[in-house]
């Protein structure tokens, strides 16, 4: 079953989206027609174009944040404590209900 997450974009509209497991957050929501997250680089970890704010109620459940993570959001000036890049991400059931807000082109 896949995780079902909800996705807000930058005109605050919200986007049901299906994240089938395995797949990365970035895809599930690019695969729902949600283009503002670009993922220039495809999904390795080296644009931040597919910044997300998530739901600090899910931050545990996330995989930590690698060093090139953290390294690349601390380049974008919209980082907030609860940024993540959504190529990093991987869905799967723990991620059931998750809502993600779209950062702020940089
Ligand atoms: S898609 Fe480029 S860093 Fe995520």
């Amino acid at each position: 079953m896949a995780a079902r997450i909800r996705v807000i974009t930058r005109d605050g509209s919200e986007v049901a989206v299906d994240g089938e497991d395995g797949l990365s957050l970035m895809e599930a929501i690019r695969s729902r027609g949600i283009d503002e997250v670009v993922a220039l680089c495809g999904g390795c970890c080296s644009c931040a174009t597919c910044h997300v704010y998530v739901d600090q109620a899910y931050w545990k459940d996330l995989p930590p944040l690698s060093e090139d993570e953290n390294d690349l959001l601390d380049s974008s000036g919209a980082r907030r404590p609860t940024s993540r890049l959504s190529c990093q991400i991987v869905c799967g059931p723990a991620l059931d209900g998750l809502r993600v807000e779209v950062a702020p082109e940089d």
